[in-house]
Order: structure tokens, then sequence, then C-alpha cells
């Protein structure tokens, strides 16, 4: 078993940071001072793909004469850029709003929008739920912001929630402002063409749509440049990336992709998510196996291990497909490759049995990490239709629990089993709990900390990992 390391309590989580996963958390894009008029704070809910998003916003109004603030309370326009995925995820947008409107009391003249998945969903239902919104911007709509603004100082209410089967927003530079300067991530698709029966994505985030190739490797190219050292391509189905230029000569698909973007340099380190079981392709693998630096990490939501469950879901694969497909994870990379899944817990009719075939896909597995749910009903959706929303809550919870325990296990054998070995690390900063201490990531997504000597962010350092916490890797510089 693992051994805890008593003599540190570092707490640097190995937090989702190749995610297109919700991570609970909430991001505030920080201040710029330019000296422009007004100004615009942005909170941003959900998955990676609304952080992104939110940096392609501060782009748009910054040269509409919006600088950002991280303070809420001076700021002339708010936005929530909002998610939808579980009922929880709305109900924190709701509460957030009573807030936001005891400040807007203070300060009349601010406007407050709502961007995002809760937009999409809502529409102009918004406007008469919640009477502080002013403004309601869908995921494809960010290039109108400036009309409605205006249609909003003009005294209306501005509604957008029109989707696109085009829209990448290709040639818009996100401005990063929430970066370390290390790591960044790009979008290389947007929406979504599945219909897996529990999810409200595709209703929110429209058609799958992928971005020119050669827009994704200038941008990563330009983040080298910028002393970038670590790109995470965002999709919510990477491996269906397909592109093709418009004389129709070059067509790329994702495996292509990848290995462009791998040769932009072999100091830039390349990681992607989300991986869907049904199209992950061998050779995806293989050109992961040929550069060393994509870096050795697959989130492979599963959602169930049982094949009636994964039906009902709607997911395309059963069982033992997505078993073959680890296996082939396995083959190809070998056993170190981490890999990390979903799971949603009590969906429509879910038995005792069913359960424990998640939890025996979880041992067979043996995922480095896993982001797990309870299922909650989305309006709209193809379960909430056609499917009883019939485990209850309590029942939904504890098989929850258990699958948490269950992963939990095999995350600390995970993190055992790469101690007594040297990683390299690429650095991100100092270690949350101590500023003797840097804090990076190995190839598999494992956070590693070890004392900071003469080392800073953006270096590539080798660490002989000594203990682990179960959460992370403590070791010195070799
Ligand atoms: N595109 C990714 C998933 C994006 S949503 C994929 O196909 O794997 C992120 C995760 O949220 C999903 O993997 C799923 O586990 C969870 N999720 C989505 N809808 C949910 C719902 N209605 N209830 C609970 N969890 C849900
Ligand atoms: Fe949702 Fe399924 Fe699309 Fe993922 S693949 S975003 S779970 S519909
Ligand atoms: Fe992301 Fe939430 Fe929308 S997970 S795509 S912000 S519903």
């Amino acid at each position: 078993m693992p051994q805890p390391l008593l003599t540190l309590d570092f707490l640097d989580t190995a937090a989702p940071a190749a995610e297109a996963t919700p991570s609970g958390e909430v991001r505030i894009t920080a201040a710029t001072r330019t000296g422009r008029q007004r100004k615009l704070y942005i909170e941003s809910y959900g998955c990676q793909m609304n952080f992104s998003d939110s940096e392609i916003v501060s782009s748009i109004l910054f040269d509409e004469g919006f600088d950002t603030t991280d303070d809420l309370a001076n700021a002339d326009l708010v936005l929530l850029n909002t998610c939808s995925i579980r009922e929880k995820a709305e109900q924190t947008v709701r509460m957030r709003l009573k807030q936001i409107n005891s400040h807007k009391k203070r300060k009349p003249g601010m406007l407050v929008g709502v961007l995002g998945c809760m937009a999409e969903r809502l529409k102009s239902k918004f406007l008469e739920e919640e009477k502080i919104v002013d403004l309601v911007v869908g995921p494809d709509a960010y290039r109108d912001l400036p009309g409605l603004i205006s249609q909003v100082d003009g005294g209306q209410k501005g509604v957008n929630v029109l989707l696109s089967r085009e829209e990448t927003y290709a040639d818009i530079t996100p401005v990063r402002l929430n970066s370390n300067g290390i790591t960044a991530f790009i979008s290389i698709m947007r929406g979504c063409d599945n219909m897996c029966s529990f999810c409200v994505v595709p209703f929110t985030r429209g058609r799958e749509r992928s971005r020119d190739a050669h827009s994704i490797v200038q941008e990563a190219s330009a983040l080298v440049a910028a002393g970038y050292k670590e790109v995470t391509l965002l999709g919510q189905n990477v491996d269906s990336y397909k592109w093709a230029s418009a004389d129709g000569t070059e067509h790329v698909n994702f495996a292509q992709l990848l290995e462009r973007v791998a040769l932009i340099s072999p100091a830039l380190r390349v990681r992607f998510s989300t991986s869907h079981p049904k199209d992950i392709t061998d050779e995806v693998l293989h050109t992961m196996a040929r550069h060393d630096n994509i870096c050795k990490y697959i989130h492979l939501p599963a959602q169930s291990g049982n094949s009636r469950v994964l039906a009902l879901m709607n997911r395309t694969y059963d069982r033992p497909w997505y078993e073959e497909r680890v296996q082939a994870i396995r083959r190809i990379l070998g056993e170190d490759c981490a890999i990390s899944t979903d799971m949603i817990s009590g969906f429509c009719s879910e038995t005792e049995e069913e359960h424990q075939d998640t939890l025996s896909l979880i041992d067979f597995a043996q995922y480095d990490m896993g982001y797990n749910f309870f299922y909650s009903e989305r309006p709209g959706t193809l379960a909430a239709r056609k499917l009883e929303d019939d485990i209850p809550l309590e029942v939904k919870k504890r098989r929850l629990q258990e699958v948490i325990d269950r992963q939990q296990i095999h995350a600390r054998a995970r993190y055992a089993r790469m101690v007594g070995r040297v990683h390299q690390v690429l650095v991100e900063g100092p270690s949350k709990r101590s500023a003797e201490h840097l804090s990076g990531r190995n190839s598999q997504n494992q956070v590693v900390i070890f004392p900071k000597q003469n080392f800073q962010k953006g270096d590539y350092v080798n660490v002989l990992a000594t203990s682990t916490t179960g959460a992370a890797l403590l070791g010195e510089a070799v």
C-alpha cells in the first residue's frame, strides 16, 4: 500500500489541468489596467471550454473599450459564463445572481449578462425569471456582444442565443489573463454530435465543428514563441476532430493534428481532452507513442461499467469494447500511461448488480483519477423524455461514495508505483503550501513537489520521487 508522507502536509491536488470536464471550479478573470473606460468582470463556471471562451470574450470586449477587473463592486459590466451540466451547477449561478443584485443596488448603472450553456438552455426565459439580467448570450454569439451591449446601453434587453454550424472563433486571439505563462488551453472544436441520453451539451453547444488546423498550429506556435511550455487541445470529443481545407486538398484527423502540434517544438508538451471511447483510434495511440512530448495521459470517460446501462445512456459502446480500448492503451503505450474516467452513479433503472459492474470496471482499468457524479436529470435530454429518474437520492449518493472510495484505492496505488522513479517535471510555480517548494506535473499529469533550489517556473526538472501523499509525489531534483 502507498506510504503517506507525514512530515509534509502538502495539498496541491492533482487538479484536472487537462480536463474538459466540469471541475466545480469558479474562475474570475484577472484584471487588466490599460486605462480603458469601462470595467468588465467575468466569472466562469463549468468546464475548460467555458474558461477558454471567457478568454475570447475578454478579447472581443477589450477591443470595445473594456478593461477587465477582478473586483465585482467596481464593474460596469458583470458577465457570468454558466454551466448546465447538472442541476447543482445551475443553482450555483442562480444564487450568485442574487448576490450580484445587492451590488447592482449600490451601483445602478451596472449591467449584468449571462453567457454560456445556461444562457443557451433558458434563452429569453432567463430575462423573465431573473429580473436583474440585462443580457443573455449563447456560446456561438459572442461576436455579437458589442452590438448587444449598445442595445442594453440604449435601455433595451439584449438576447442572442443562435447556434452556428461554422463559428470556431479561429481568428480571435484569446487574452490569457489567468494563465501562469507556462500552460495554455487551445479549443480545437466546438459542440457535440453525440446524443448521450443524460447530457445537455448537444443542446447548449450545438453541432460539432472542427477548427482550421492551420489556425491551431499557429496559435500553439505563438504560445511557444511567448515562452509557453504546454498546450492542452480541447474538445468534447477530440477523436472526432476532422478538418478539410476549402479546396478539399488537405484533410486532417485528430492523430494528424496531434502530430503537427507535437512537431512545433520538442520543448512543448502536448495534452488533450476529452477522448470518447467509441472514437479513440490506435492511430492516436501510436502517435502518442512516437512523440515523447505528447503526454502519456488519456481522459477516457466510461460513465458506467454495465453494457445495459451504457446502451440506455446511448454511449454507443459496450463494456467489452471499453475494456478492449483500455487494453490497447496498455499494449501500445505501456502500463505507465495514465487513464482517468467520469462515472455517473444512479442513472435511470440502474440495479445494484449494474452498479457493482461499475466498481469492477474501475478495478479492471485501475484509473489514475476519476471525476464521479450522481445522475442529475436535465430537462429536454433523451433520458428526461424517455426514462424515469427512479433511483432515490440516498441510493445515488451511497453508490457514488462507493465509486469514489474504490477509485481512491487505485489513485493511491498509481501514485505509489511511481515512487523510486525519476520523472520529468514541468514546473508550474511554487507549491501552495510552501514557498520553499515547487510544484509541477509529470507526463502522467501527476502532481510532483520538490525543494525549489535554483529552479523556476517553466523549467523541466528531473525529479526522483521519494514518497507520495496519495494525491501528489514528493521528491528531489537529481
Ligand atoms: N464529452 C465528455 C463529457 C463532457 S460532460 C464525454 O463524452 O465524456 C462531463 C461529465 O459530466 C460527463 O462525462 C458525465 O460524467 C458528467 N455528466 C454529464 N451529464 C450529467 C448528468 N446529467 N448528471 C450527472 N453527470 C453528468
Ligand atoms: Fe455529452 Fe456525450 Fe457529447 Fe460528452 S459525448 S458532451 S457526454 S453528449
Ligand atoms: Fe461545459 Fe457545463 Fe457547458 S460542462 S459545455 S459549461 S454544460
